[in-house]
């Protein structure tokens, strides 16, 4: 490769329901396609089983689309970054196994990413070369998904420090259970997006957790509300049909409170006043709304991630390969996937 040609990147995510497959040339996007997985839903949560079975059929015509809309042909590329872990075994080993093979063939490196830096990366997505609206190092990151809530300390593209996290559940776990309790559908997140916006977040009070340091806790929330449920379902069997807004919205509000309360003292603590979020529930709009009024009231920079880079997508992979190929942090042929870990 002579100096001048461009990079191009293929990232490849499959390390939960989501195949996605995208293409970054120069750090800038050209596609993200993602197929997302309605097999769960009847289950009320994902089953990794059926996820792998749908990656199987899903990840030859996702990456094949990825390429077609980026325009680019599979000999153009520089490397596939794929998503090592944490997630899924079985999921994680489809993406891991079709990057293995289209690497060997083409005779380019591979580059492994680990699915949590990708998230906090996404920030760095540009969909054109003149995006300026980015973070600079260092700021924290709250990230907050289905499997994770942890506030980040990013000093740059590859020193990530985890200084708190949940002990327990997860936040978007909490809301997805939550909701699961109401009879709502999975996953339950933007049901509960959705339902909070009609709702009185005040309407009624859940159990507070009291964890020392930035660390969360939010398994004391989901069995507050299960309980408070069940004892408001005994006075009205149609309780959740008759309250779900404002169940929705107190529920809501009180996560929120729980994850700005701490990411507020770290930034406090650390004198850090960039601040970003990322994860499936970023998508929230009462977060994002929290984000908002923390940048007026404590004078926070704050990114907030377009809806489609706040869930599990390849554009997160890619862009955190990119950086990596530029140091030349390639992987070799017999990395294993691994289901946990943090970053
Ligand atoms: O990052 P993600 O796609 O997957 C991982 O967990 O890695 O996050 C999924 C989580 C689910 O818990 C889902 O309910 C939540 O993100 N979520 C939301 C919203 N959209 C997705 N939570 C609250 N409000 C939303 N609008």
């Amino acid at each position: 490769m002579c100096l001048m040609d461009s990079i191009y990147i293929l990232g490849i995510e499959s390390s939960c329901d989501d195949t996605s497959a995208a293409v970054i040339k120069d750090g800038v996007l050209l596609s993200n396609v993602t197929a997302s997985q309605a097999v769960h839903e009847a289950y009320g949560g994902v089953v990794p089983e059926l996820a792998s079975r749908a990656h199987q059929q899903n990840i030859v015509p996702v990456v094949d689309q990825a390429l077609k809309k980026a325009g680019v042909e599979r000999e153009q590329l520089s490397a596939i970054a794929f998503t090592r872990g944490p997630g899924l075994m079985g999921s994680l080993h489809v993406g891991v196994s079709f990057a293995k093979g289209l690497a060997a063939s083409l005779g380019i490196p591979m580059i492994d990413v680990n699915h949590l830096q990708g998230h906090v990366l996404a920030h760095f997505i540009k969909d054109n070369p003149d995006e300026v609206h980015q973070p600079t190092f260092p700021f924290l990151c709250l990230l907050v998904s289905g499997g994770n809530s942890q506030i980040v300390l990013v000093r740059s593209y590859k020193d990530m420090q985890v200084v708190g996290q949940t002990i327990d559940d997860a936040a978007g776990e909490c809301i997805d259970k939550c909701s699961k309790v109401m009879g709502m559908g999975y996953p339950g997140g933007p049901i509960i997006d959705r339902l909070a916006r009609q709702g009185n977040p005040k309407a009624y009070q859940f159990s507070r957790p009291s964890i020392k340091g930035y660390d969360y806790s939010f398994s004391g929330l989901k069995t507050s509300f299960l309980y408070s449920l069940r004892d408001w379902l005994k006075g009205d069997p149609d309780f959740i049909e008759h309250h779900k807004e404002d169940l929705a919205a107190s529920l809501e509000y009180t996560v929120i409170d729980i994850l700005m309360k701490k990411l507020r003292q770290a930034s406090k603590d650390l004198k850090i006043k960039q601040v970003a979020v990322a994860g499936g529930v970023s998508a929230n709009t009462g977060l994002r709304n929290a984000f908002q009024d923390h940048a007026k009231r404590y004078g926070w920079t704050i990114f907030i991630p377009k809806f489609s880079y706040t869930t599990d997508n390849a554009a997160m992979i890619a862009i955190t390969g990119y950086f990596k190929y530029l140091e030349k942090d390639f992987c070799p042929m017999e990395l294993p996937a691994f289901s946990r870990v943090t970053v």
